[in-house]
């Protein structure tokens, strides 16, 4: 047996930047995605046939051209499924085939099964479909006057009678604003590859953020137990949410097929269809009345916010009451009374999508706060600085509106740093002076805050599992429930079982992530990945330290409690040993050399019949300031710089939690400026997206990327005993873009002369319209 002698000096893991641990195979094009493994000999290929009408009854399905067409094997339908048509997945409304009822243009009818991909996606094509054609909603607008709900309404009221607040305000306003859905536009699409097995059981190579739901999607789809269904991901080419739910019907779709030809089955969305099929970024509406003082301190708000939810349920409650935590984001609201409506719509059932609701909520805040600002014509961030949660658990001013004390808060700081190191005041003369002297181009400045609740607001899922293999030769591999997204996951752990072991973090190896390995696990979403599986690993490798210590102890004569693991030893004081060989003695000694972890976050807890508690066990603060200039002619604009300062705690991995910032930005920039879904709202085709493929969607390019992006860690442990006292990264930056969006405005508002009325995303034509320049 070889044993693992490193001979490299054992950094202290943790803290350190190390590379992303598949960044090589990632630039070199070597990193096994699913599309990307040997496929098996007998591998056929599945492709949907897809609906033509956005609402309807099908009245005839003729599947017998597709039949026939070449390299088919078979076509499945709803009938073909032995158990549950579903996959919904918390109200089961949400079919893998539609049954007879279609209800948004591009509905998955049937599965068509070819030797090859091409022969798949043609023969779909073939099928001869008529509908008795239903009234279809598209908007949440049209979904709200017709009372048509995936879920009934939400109320929230807090503290004193918020319309006899208003009526006393000394100032009042009412205004309206919206934004736009987001496509998740992940590198890799969709996709499952399935393999039958033996005594009835399915193994699914899945590209998804939650194995454990696609293991019961399937498994309800049989009418079979959990045991018969085993679902791996090793990793994936993008997610953000889009793959949280949604890759069920894929992986359902691909299972079935396997399941009745008895071959191994793979089924890839192609990127047209990926975006005609799958659910997106929920749209909100807002409308609201807010009183507020001479300071712009706001006294009383009422809020209604929409939102398009598609034509199921999927996430949209989650993902709303997520957006009903964080419509306060970082300002103390008194009074307030919000409606919150959960529109059934006839389009893609939209989902999880980085910020699950939070951005969607603190877009509404950031909105009022900026008309109060130009209403009483004072800069925005004085506006926001009077509103701030009180610092200290001394302020009264430290409720939210769901019943959490904010006893973390470090927004004021946060904000008065980047004030500092941005030189905003300077700047925002300079705009102004600027624009004063310049008719055609405007520019425009805005600082804004975030603050972000992490924990899944359902206390169940803050859970997490893993299991810590140390081999005889003093290597160590690592399962958990966590998957790798690109955010750096697999990474952090490494680290984090390498640092528990006193080892370089190449001693460790991660394996795939294997619902017949860790069972029973959550998402790897609500930004928690390292936080909930990064605590299980270290608890696992703490089981497996304490036996070796206990050994090495009673071999040297030592204490136990005195045993240190670094530099690749066991060391206690001036006696000390490799541990590759107390490893291998210890393992002839018949010690446990392997262990199970376990983590469930504490101190959480959450009712959602009356949408109070604390359901999160910290919060993670940042704030970014954006100068922009739009040349109001053509509506054309670009961002001239960016100054950020996030708080992640103590970060694991500095290099990957900035990456996580630069990219949690820039798809937030994306969102609110050039990223714009757009349905055909009547004729033949009414509900189709349109915007489905690259060529009609904008995402950013790097030529959109800011001039000048600084970004910067704010020094700033977490209060609470998390890993490390770091804080979860993934979600929070995208926040971060409102900074953009608002100075966007500003620069339109300069044009215009008043608050200009615009909304996201602000592509050139909303600003043209928000200037005045376009009917
Ligand atoms: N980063 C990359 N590169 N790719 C992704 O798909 N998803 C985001 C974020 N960062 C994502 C990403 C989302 S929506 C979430 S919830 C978190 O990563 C999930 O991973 P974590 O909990 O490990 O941060
Ligand atoms: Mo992230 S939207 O929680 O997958």
């Amino acid at each position: 047996m070889k044993r693992m002698e490193s001979t490299a000096p054992a950094l202290p893991a943790v803290g350190q930047s190390l590379g992303h641990e598949s960044g090589p195979l990632h630039v070199a094009g070597r990193a096994t995605y699913i599309d990307d493994m040997l496929e098996i000999q007998g591998t056929l290929h599945a492709a949907f046939g897809m609906s033509t009408c956005a609402h309807g009854r099908i009245t005839k399905l003729d599947l017998e051209p597709v039949r026939k067409a070449p390299g088919v094997v078979a076509v499945l339908t709803a009938k073909d499924i032995p158990g549950l048509n579903d996959v919904g997945p918390i109200i089961h409304d949400d079919p893998i085939l539609a049954d007879g009822l279609v209800q948004f243009y591009g509905q998955a009818m049937f599965l068509v099964v070819a030797e090859t991909h091409e022969a798949a996606r043609r023969a779909a094509r073939k099928a001869i479909v008529e509908y008795e054609t239903l009234p279809a909603f598209l908007t949440a607008a049209e979904a709200a006057a017709a009372e048509s709900w995936v879920l009934p309404p939400v109320h929230m009221q807090r503290g004193p009678d918020t319309q006899a607040v208003l009526a006393a305000a000394p100032h009042r306003l009412s205004g309206r604003a919206a934004h736009g859905g987001q496509e998740h536009f992940y590198l890799e699409g969709q996709i499952a590859y399935a393999r039958p097995g033996e005594q009835d059981s399915m193994h699914v190579y899945s590209s998804t953020q939650h194995p454990t739901e696609m293991q019961h999607a399937v498994a309800h789809m049989f009418g079979w137990h959990s045991h018969q269904v085993s679902v791996e991901c090793r990793r994936m080419g993008g997610a953000f949410g889009g793959k949280e739910s949604q890759s069920a019907q894929i992986a359902c779709a691909a299972a079935l097929a396997a399941w009745k030809t008895g071959r191994p089955v793979k089924l890839r969305l192609d990127r047209d269809d990926d975006m005609s099929i799958t659910g997106k970024r929920h749209d909100f509406e807002f409308e609201w009345e807010v009183g507020f003082d001479a300071t712009g301190q706001i006294l009383g708000l009422k809020l209604l916010m929409a939102s398009r939810c598609g034509f199921s349920a999927d996430l949209s409650g989650p993902v709303n009451d997520r957006a009903l935590c964080h419509f306060d984001n970082c300002y103390y609201l008194d009074s307030v009374d919000v409606r919150n409506l959960r529109c059934k719509t006839h389009t893609v059932s939209n989902t999880a999508f980085r910020g699950f609701g939070g951005p969607q909520g603190m877009f509404a805040i950031e909105y009022i706060i900026d008309d109060i600002a130009r209403f009483l014509g004072v800069d925005p961030l004085d506006v926001r600085r009077v509103n701030f949660y009180g610092p200290s658990s001394g302020d009264a001013r430290i409720t939210t509106p769901y019943g959490t004390k904010i006893e973390d808060n470090v927004a004021p700081a946060l904000v008065e740093e980047l004030v500092a190191s941005s030189d905003y005041r300077a700047r925002r003369a300079a705009v102004a002076a600027f624009n004063a002297s310049s008719p055609v181009v405007k520019r425009g400045i805005a600082l804004t805050p975030l603050k972000f609740g992490i924990s899944f607001n359902a206390t169940m899922y803050n859970q997490a599992g893993s299991v810590v293999h140390v081999y005889a030769d003093g290597t160590v591999m690592v399962t958990q429930g966590g998957t790798e997204m690109g955010q750096g996951l697999y990474t952090k752990i490494r680290q984090i079982v390498a640092n528990e072991f006193g080892l370089p973090a190449d001693a460790v190896r991660m394996a795939a992530t294997d619902t017949s390995r860790v069972p029973n696990t959550s998402a790897t979403a609500a930004s928690s990945g390292t936080d909930l599986n990064g605590k299980a690993s270290q608890d696992a490798a703490l089981k497996i330290k304490a036996r070796l210590a206990a050994f090495f102890a009673q071999q040297h004569g030592v204490a136990a409690e005195s045993v240190v693991f670094a530099d690749g030893k066991l060391i206690s004081g001036d006696i000390q040993q490799a541990f590759g060989e107390v490893v291998i003695a210890a393992y002839r000694a018949r010690v446990q050399l392997w262990d199970a972890g376990f983590y469930a976050t504490p101190k959480i807890h959450w009712n959602k019949d009356t949408m109070q508690g604390k359901p999160f066990f910290y919060y993670a603060y940042g704030a970014a300031c954006a100068e922009v200039a739009v040349d109001t002619l053509t509506g054309e604009s670009s961002v001239l710089r960016v100054d950020i300062l996030h708080d992640v705690g103590k970060s694991i991995n500095p290099d990957i939690d900035i990456g996580q910032i630069e990219g949690g930005f820039i798809q937030g920039m994306g969102w609110l400026t050039s990223e714009e879904l757009w349905f055909r709202p009547d004729g033949s085709q009414k509900g189709r997206n349109m915007t489905h493929a690259p060529s009609t969607y904008k995402i950013p390019a790097a030529s959109d990327c800011p001039a000048i992006l600084n970004v910067k860690l704010f020094d700033n442990a977490n209060v609470e005993d998390s890993i490390h006292r770091s804080k979860a990264v993934g979600e929070p930056p995208l926040m971060l873009a409102f900074a953009v969006f608002f100075a966007l405005r500003d620069a339109c508002s300069a044009a215009r002369g008043s608050a200009a009325p615009l909304n996201a995303p602000a592509t050139a034509e909303a600003m043209l319209r928000a200037i005045g320049g376009l009917a």
